[in-house]
């Protein structure tokens, strides 16, 4: 049966789908071209409490449930998927493995800057050489004193410039595989901590994505999350939610997508009749509707598993695999229904087919998902 929404969730969908449309959508082509971080978009947000949506009230976040959030960043993705990225990054990973793995003080100090969008979260965990295989990683960080002094390098990290504070996982026992992997705070203006090469991107190309290298830079033992050796678990955790958000993601561009396909149709005319007329393209546009319905469904249900508080790694897998693809095959149709116009920046589908590419390749390709999907059905951790 169909997930059914509240009438507080419901609330929040057309609560974030009025602003989104009306504050974010009319620039999200120019920032595509100008590749401009999408500062003033943040900051509408946060007062709108999009930026600490799933911290608890008495931290500065708004409480709200996960069902809630991926509908808002759906929302948000319908309007710009570049804004979509930093806010999916910001709340999934950074915000909530600090509730989750934080200490009272962490919390303190850190939840309300983010919920209040003063600073951006961004999580370093992939490095040139450790993509899928995060545990090959080799960044270190090595206690002195009442410090940790971090060496190494990050790679394609979203938010690395314009963040203020960056989860990054280290290995503090180079002997051990992943129970030697470790994770840290570490605030910008951290001396070395240096923001390197910046990625240019076929598309999110307003979200900024760095080399971040970290050159001994020291910081605090108390800025370490969680125990020594649990760097490797809080990563795992972050993308298990991170992975129902590229889902929102996947869906919002897929409804942009659609709905531009939907128009097109409308009103294009071939062989003197509108080409909605044609059976050839009903036939791709009910395709459609009934892929994205199907995705939207899987992103609903991982969401309500994660807020009853059951595992959900793998419906969290099976959401962003089935999603991340759909929204790959929708944005190619879209394109092919606006023929020659839609390989042109006329209409919005070129745009949306570049950025939707990425979505079956970070926080976990299609492949890893499958990975995990198998694992946990066979229940015997088999390597990729
Ligand atoms: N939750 C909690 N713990 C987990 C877990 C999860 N989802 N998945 C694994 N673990 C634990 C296991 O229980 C195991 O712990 P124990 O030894 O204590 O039992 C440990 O982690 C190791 O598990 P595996 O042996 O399964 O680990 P593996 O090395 O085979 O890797 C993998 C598994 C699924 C392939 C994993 O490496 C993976 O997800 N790779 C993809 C990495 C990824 O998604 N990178 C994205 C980068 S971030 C990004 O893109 C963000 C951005 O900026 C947009």
């Amino acid at each position: 049966m169909a997930y059914q929404l509240t009438d507080e969730q419901l609330m929040i969908q057309s609560m974030v789908r009025e602003f989104a449309r009306k504050e974010i959508l009319p620039t999200a082509a120019e920032r595509d071209k100008s590749k401009e971080f999408p500062a003033d978009n943040l900051k509408k947000m946060a007062e709108l409490g999009l930026l600490g949506m799933m911290i608890p009230v008495q931290y500065g976040g708004e409480g709200a449930d996960t069902i809630s959030y991926v509908l808002a960043l759906s929302e948000i993705a319908y309007a710009c998927a570049a804004t979509a990225v930093v806010m999916s990054v910001h709340n999934s990973i950074v915000c909530e493995s600090i509730v989750r793995y934080g200490t009272e003080e962490q919390k303190k100090k850190y939840l309300k800057k983010l919920a209040s969008g003063k600073w951006i979260g961004a999580f370093a965990l992939t490095e040139p050489h450790a993509g899928s295989d995060p545990v090959s990683q080799s960044t270190t960080a090595e206690p002195d004193g009442d410090h940790y002094v971090i060496n190494g390098s990050k790679r394609f990290i979203t938010t690395g410039k314009n963040s203020g504070l960056v989860i990054v996982t280290a290995k503090t026992d180079p002997s051990k595989a992943h129970k030697g992997i470790s994770a840290f705070l570490v605030e910008k203006g951290t001396p070395g901590l240096i923001v390197d090469r910046e990625e240019d991107k076929m598309g999110l190309r307003a979200s900024d994505t760095t080399d971040l290298i970290f050159d001994n830079c020291r910081v605090p033992a108390q800025n370490r999350l969680g125990e020594e050796g649990d760097g490797f678990k809080i990563a795992m955790t972050a993308l298990d939610g991170g992975r129902i958000g590229i889902a929102a993601q996947s869906l919002g561009v897929a409804r942009a997508a659609f709905d531009a396909s939907v128009r097109y149709a409308k009103q294009r005319e071939q062989f003197g009749q509108k080409i909605s007329k044609f059976q050839g393209l009903r036939w791709m546009i009910a395709d459609m509707a009934t892929q994205i319905e199907a995705a939207r469904q899987l992103m609903l249900s991982a969401a309500a598993m994660k807020d009853s508080g059951r595992r959900y790694t793998m419906q969290a897998s099976m959401a962003k695999l089935f999603a991340s693809e759909m929204v790959n095959r929708i944005t190619a149709k879209a394109v092919q229904i606006h023929g020659g116009y839609g390989f042109t920046t006329d209409y919005p589908v070129e745009r949306y087919y570049r950025d939707a590419r990425v979505f079956t390749i970070y926080e976990g390709t299609s492949e890893i998902q499958r990975v995990v999907i198998s694992n946990n059905i066979f229940k015997d951790k088999r390597k990729p």
